[in-house]
């Protein structure tokens, strides 16, 4: 009978033969979650990373351009306050013209070093006891990872047991289910227990329109306050905004306190500095008018690249399966990926390392998230979407 350090040893093998060679050199499988995105730089041949859920749009340029203008000012401390860009992208957030209250939002808000430095200190000041995730199974990872690392044990969605701290990704990475706002917050008030925390990540949801902020906890200032007053049920909502704005390299995130003093109290216990001046300046222009364009852009094109990326998908399975193919498209019309299940772990092996071999990786589902049919893909230009759909017209099938 295997011990439980041999099943543990046997799992990491598994995992780091799973995650292949190339990101294996990167991420330490004993102690790290994998994360797409890594593979790009070993790829001779490189062309696009198909493999993250960032904006296909690219970093928006005039924003770019001030956080490189910023390096010149490296030789100070950024701001303590994290200001003028907080305040910038409060006002970004809740702009009056929705009818929202921009003072409230900046009042609850931090930034951090990527949203991931935020998840991880929101989990460490939450009560102790069980973790466990929203409503699905397979749900971006970084938050149980937290979970674990805080010593939490984590717990089945639907486990009776109360959960002290709930993580709920809406839209979801990577099956991209969403719940709308009177949906999401029902549910809130129904799986929470009185005396929780409640952690909803609405990095995704930026894409949902021009308006998202209404189908958003955005705007649901005194309905989370009043969860906190009557129930002691904290609402935090978290951003990472390294996805809209494509800027996964200098590390930017936020979080809204349920309330100021909460604020307060998670401020405390944040490294000083976390969110570096090139950023900071990002941050600023992004929020700006200058990039606005950028923005309407996104919205516009997004939807429309994915419907193109979704057909040409079909096309490809008719012409490999015949007119019996299953293979299931998942996600939001308005997101920045799709989840395909190919119903088959071959296919998705082989998709996984063509599209490597084609320099367009893409992000396996068997990595982490343990799917071994599905593969994550980006979405990307029609141009460099026919390099990918290109790459995967002989794909393996099991028979
Ligand atoms: C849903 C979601 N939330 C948060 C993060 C963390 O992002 P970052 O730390 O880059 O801000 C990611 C990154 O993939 C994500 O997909």
């Amino acid at each position: 009978m295997l011990s439980s350090s041999d099943t543990t040893q046997n799992e990491i093998k598994k995992e780091q033969k799973i995650i292949g060679a190339l990101a294996e050199k990167v991420w330490d499988a004993k102690t790290q979650q994998y994360h797409g995105g890594q593979e790009w730089k070993f790829l001779d041949n490189f062309v696009e990373d198909f493999s993250v859920t960032t904006n296909g749009l690219g970093t928006p340029q005039f924003a770019l351009q001030a956080a490189k203008d910023a390096l010149n000012f490296c030789g100070h401390y950024p701001p303590g306050d994290q200001e003028p860009a907080k305040s910038d992208l409060a006002k970004w957030m809740a702009p009056a013209k929705l009818g929202l209250d921009w003072e409230n939002v900046h009042s609850r808000m931090l930034l951090g070093n990527g949203a991931s430095e935020l998840i991880d200190l929101v989990t460490r000041i939450s009560p102790k006891g069980y973790w466990k995730s929203g409503p699905n199974r397979v749900q971006y990872k970084e938050y149980e990872r937290s979970a674990i690392a805080d010593k939490r044990e984590v717990i089945p969605y639907n486990d009776p047991r109360p959960a002290s701290l709930t993580c709920l990704v809406n839209p979801n990475n990577p099956t991209g289910t969403y719940m709308h706002i009177e949906e999401l917050k029902k549910y809130i008030e129904e799986t929470a227990v009185d005396n929780s925390v409640f952690m909803v990540d609405e990095s995704m949801q930026i894409w949902h329109s021009n308006k998202f902020q209404l189908d958003s906890l955005i705007s649901q200032s005194e309905w989370i306050e009043n969860l906190y007053k009557t129930r002691n049920i904290s609402v935090y909502i978290m951003h990472s905004w390294t996805k809209i704005w494509s800027c996964t390299g200098i590390r930017l995130g936020s979080v809204l306190c349920p309330t100021a003093e909460l604020a307060s109290e998670l401020k405390k216990l944040q490294v000083p500095w976390s969110v570096n001046i090139s950023a900071l300046r990002f941050l600023e222009v992004v929020c700006s008018e200058q990039e606005e364009e950028f923005l309407n852009k996104t919205w516009e094109l997004t939807p429309k690249w994915r419907a193109s990326e979704i057909e040409k998908l079909r096309v490809l399975e008719k012409s490999l399966t015949g007119e019996s193919g299953n293979w299931e498209l998942s996600g939001e019309d308005f997101l920045s990926w799709i989840w395909i299940d190919f119903k088959d772990e071959v296919t998705a092996e082989d998709a996984a390392e063509k599209a490597r071999q084609a320099g367009v990786p893409v992000r396996p589902g068997k990595n982490g998230y343990k799917e071994y049919t599905k593969v994550r893909i980006a979405v990307r230009s029609p141009e460099k979407v026919d390099i990918l759909i290109n790459a995967w017209k002989d794909l393996k099938r099991s028979n």
